[in-house]
């Protein structure tokens, strides 16, 4: 219906380009046949489609959903690039492999996860994917991994709660099924205050993979551990060993284990004193190439009806240092800034790029403050020298008097803001640098902080 009434609409903007009343019934008798045609086409609801094409296409339309999308995990048809990543889950979970996936915050790891997740799924597999982030301690990660199994498993609800039951009998889960929302949740009935959480998580992957055995040979199975760094943090150094002597024996549950604390997961995996070295696959994710985040971008602001020029564009990804999400939220602010200009065929200009950052990183301010006043005065030094050095020979004469202290404490003061994931390392051809996970914050601090300091 909403067809008919858009190419209805389209009769506003006829007069402007026809001069006889005959072409204008022409013209009203052909929008109408495409409006009729498109609707038995297409169906009541997809008119539009063949509307749009015909409407003054330059006009912003206000109600038009967004095009950039930053802040939750995208999936199929809805990331730029990833595939080599994606293809590389898949089939690790296919052939009961096992993957670590190593990446910067806010790269993209959990949109490739769940992109993976969304081409498994459409073979029938069991797959269970857990941020163990939203955790505060293991045994709640077991007793998720044990509430997504039973949730995995197609048909009546209660059969599915005794087969887990089953498999999982070792430590006693005691299941709940919500008919509502068709969601299990699962306590452990042993006792937790008495049992070593880690031999719980080890107990879990055991089951899991004795439930992974009793599958059909071509389905799929297999766990993803978002956030995997959380678990050892829980569990202590201890924990890695023990997950590894059970997983390693594993040969049909697939495991994907990803995280964003590139150096702690570096060292974890890479050093051969450590123990879930060569236990799989190692792929550490970098930025989305710059070509085609490129054109995605160019793309979505004329599908828009607005034109982006190149340098802006390329702007765009350097304020945001290709931090993937830090491109979909400024991109998605230029666009609004476009939409809210009402002018038709806007087009987008590096002034407009920037002008929108310096709005966007302002907006955050609250935010922002409080990050920066629970810093020690030290911690902030060393912020501003991260801005001056550009990362570089913090701990030079120049770091020193930037940030007043000794090499030793500089170095302490880096660490622990890595911790905290307000800092990482990041590779170039010739050295390692140290950069802001977050570049708007860095932003944030230039406009704000710089311009009121002496030095
Ligand atoms: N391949 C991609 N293409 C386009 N946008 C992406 C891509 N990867 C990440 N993003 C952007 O980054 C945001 C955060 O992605 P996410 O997968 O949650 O990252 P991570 O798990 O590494 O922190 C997404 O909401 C999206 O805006
Ligand atoms: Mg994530």
């Amino acid at each position: 219906m909403r067809g008919f009434f858009v190419c209805i609409s389209q009769l506003d903007f006829v007069p402007e380009r026809t001069e006889s009343p005959n072409q204008m019934k022409l013209i009203s008798i052909i929008l109408f046949s495409i409006t009729l045609f498109s609707v038995i086409l297409f169906g009541m609801n997809k008119g539009p489609i063949l509307t749009l094409d015909l409407n003054a296409a330059d006009a912003p339309d206000p109600d038009r959903k967004a095009p950039f999308e930053y802040g939750r995990e995208l999936g199929i048809d809805e990331i730029v690039d990833r595939q080599d990543e994606v293809a590389e889950v898949v089939r690790t979970i296919r052939d009961g492999g096992k993957l670590f996936l190593i990446g910067p915050r806010r790269y993209g790891k959990s949109s490739i996860l769940k992109t993976a997740v969304d081409h498994l799924n459409q073979k029938s597999a069991i797959i269970l994917r857990i941020d163990a982030e939203g955790y505060p301690s293991i045994d709640l990660i077991v007793g998720a991994i044990i509430a997504l199994a039973a949730q995995q498993l197609t048909g009546e609800a209660k059969k599915a709660g005794s087969l887990i039951a089953q498999f999982f009998s070792r430590i006693r889960p005691e299941l709940e099924y919500n008919p509502l929302e068709n969601t299990w949740s699962a306590r452990l009935g042993v006792d937790i205050k008495r049992h070593d959480h880690t031999h719980l998580l080890v107990e879990a992957l055991n089951s899991f993979e004795r439930l992974a055995q009793a599958q059909p040979e071509r389905r799929p199975v297999g766990l993803i551990i978002d956030e995997f760094q959380k678990i050892i943090e829980l569990g202590g150094q201890t924990a890695e060993g023990q997950i590894r002597a059970a997983i390693q024996t594993h040969k049909r549950a697939g495991y994907v284990f990803a995280g964003s604390k590139t150096h702690m997961l570096t060292a974890m995996t890479t050093d051969a004193a450590r123990p879930f070295y060569r236990l799989g696959g190692v792929r550490f994710i970098g930025p989305v190439p710059r070509d085609d985040f490129h054109r995605f971008i160019k793309e979505r602001f004329k599908a828009s009806g607005f034109t982006a020029k190149d340098e802006a564009i390329t702007l765009l990804m350097d304020l945001a240092h290709d931090v993937p999400y830090n491109i979909q939220m400024l991109a998605h602010g230029c666009w609004a800034s476009l939409r809210n200009s009402g002018t038709r065929r806007a087009t987008l200009t590096p002034e407009i790029v920037a002008h929108t950052l310096r709005r966007l990183v302002l907006q955050q301010d609250p935010i922002y403050t409080m990050l920066w006043n629970r810093l020690t005065s030290i911690q902030q030094r060393t912020l501003i020298a991260v801005i001056r050095l550009q990362g570089r020979n913090l701990q030079s004469a120049r770091g020193m008097a930037i940030v007043g202290k000794a090499p030793a404490t500089i170095r302490k003061s880096i660490h622990a803001m890595m911790d905290t994931s307000l800092l990482r390392d990041e590779q170039t051809p010739n050295s390692t640098v140290v950069v802001f996970e977050d570049p708007f914050f860095e932003k944030w601090i230039e406009f704000v902080i710089l311009p009121n300091l002496p030095f």
